[in-house]
């Protein structure tokens, strides 16, 4: 059970808006605010290297608490500037070459696939994507068949899509890779905060997430983990810094062992100890406890907008994320968030080219309206979200 009453007190703006666009960016907690701009006057003050060397042991606890969220070491995790940056590093310490194949599902996220179009266009790489079940989601047994059958370099799969209320089976096809020895990437960047991500239970070789989402971090901050395996395999960025590597001599240089291997020198480390207040944040709450709630509020809101006059829900799939997409025939969803944020009611939409291969397959050929609520979300906001969208589509 979560203490809304307390936890909307944490959050200074539940007092100017009502937020559904927590998959955009979430409303940080004051106490996230405060790390932030503590550690902004602190550099001001006594210098930006000095105040770093001040807080060595907070921003530590960065690692600590991201590895917590994660169940993992703190050795494994990375700071990265965003969820994409994460994923060009992973991408980049792979020595893919030509006719690898990357193994990937009609969900993953756009700039994942413009990612690997990039690759096939330099590398000549080879882009195989899964089928769906009729339940939506990718096909764990198309996965197993393809794996088998094609030895992919590596296996990308988004947990939890941008533009649908899907979750994929990241932990069966995370089983499927360990029994076939494949390399694992998955995109935890919308389920992180939301729903609990274990990558003992997912068995990836890299994870990647951006903090401004479901963990209500600042923005301009994610976050990579990497196995023991891949840091024991020596796999590293293509462009490594003096921070994740040491030169040894004119030719040669040394690896960081851990996962810091995949870090820049620089960082904003007012964002770095936001961040980490962030996810200390979302431990107090217990990611359980905000996955259930999510659950229900999530649950109670499908249920009335489905009702609303030429609604079309689009989301999909055995278990649903508190990721919500719709169109209405009657208004478009760029006049329907302009409407509802007129009334201080903040959504998203999700246009056709945000997922291209999922919209023609619903035959979606416009833009959808994404609604992506929060632990801290109230069933009145709820109640007022419906009313209004009642009374714009009636
Ligand atoms: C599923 C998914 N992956 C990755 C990203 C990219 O995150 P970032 O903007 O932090 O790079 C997003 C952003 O919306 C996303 O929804």
């Amino acid at each position: 059970m979560v203490d809304l009453t307390t936890l909307r007190a944490d959050t200074p703006g539940v007092q100017h808006v009502i937020h559904f666009n927590n998959a955009g960016a979430s409303l940080m907690p004051q106490a996230v605010v405060d790390a932030i701009t503590k550690h902004i006057i602190l550099e001001s003050e006594i210098g930006g290297y000095e105040a770093a060397e001040a807080q060595k042991d907070a921003i530590q606890d960065f690692y600590t608490a991201t590895a917590k969220l994660l169940t993992t070491s703190a050795d494994n995790i990375a700071a990265t500037a965003n969820a994409t940056d994460a994923y060009a590093r992973a991408l980049s310490a792979i020595p893919f070459q030509r006719n690898d194949i990357i193994l990937t599902t009609v969900n993953d996220y756009v700039s994942n696939q413009i990612a690997f179009l990039s690759l096939q266009k330099r590398f000549g790489i080879k882009i195989v994507r899964a089928t769906d079940d009729s339940s939506g989601g990718v096909s764990v047994d198309d996965m197993a068949d393809k794996i088998k059958s094609l030895r992919p370099r590596l296996v990308a799969v988004t947990h939890v899509p941008t533009n649908s209320g899907l979750v994929q089976p990241v932990e069966a096809i995370g089983r499927l890779c360990r029994e076939h020895d494949v390399l694992y990437l998955v995109d935890a960047c919308q389920s992180v905060g939301q729903l609990p991500v274990d990558v003992s239970q997912i068995h990836c070789d890299f994870l990647t997430a951006t903090c401004r989402k479901f963990l209500r971090g600042p923005r301009g901050m994610g976050f990579l983990y990497v196995s023991d395996k891949v840091l024991s395999s020596n796999l590293a960025p293509l462009f490594i810094d003096l921070h994740g590597a040491s030169w040894e001599s004119a030719d040669t240089f040394c690896l960081r062992p851990t996962a810091k291997r995949f870090e820049d020198w620089e960082f904003p480390y007012a964002l770095v100890l936001g961040a980490a207040e962030a996810h200390r944040y979302a431990l107090n709450v217990g990611i359980e406890a905000i996955a259930n709630r999510n659950a229900d509020l999530c649950a109670t809101l499908r249920s009335q907008l489905i009702q609303l006059p030429g609604v079309r829900l689009l989301d999909e799939g055995n278990r649903l994320s508190s990721i919500i997409t719709l169109i209405s025939e009657r208004k478009s969803a760029n006049d329907l968030k302009a409407a509802l944020s007129a009334g201080h009611i903040n959504t998203s939409v999700s246009p056709h080219g945000a997922a291209i291969l999922d919209f023609d397959r619903k035959n979606m050929l416009t833009t959808a309206l994404r609604i992506s609520p929060h632990y801290i979300n109230t069933d009145a906001e709820i109640n007022m979200l419906v009313e209004t969208l009642h009374r714009l589509l009636a």
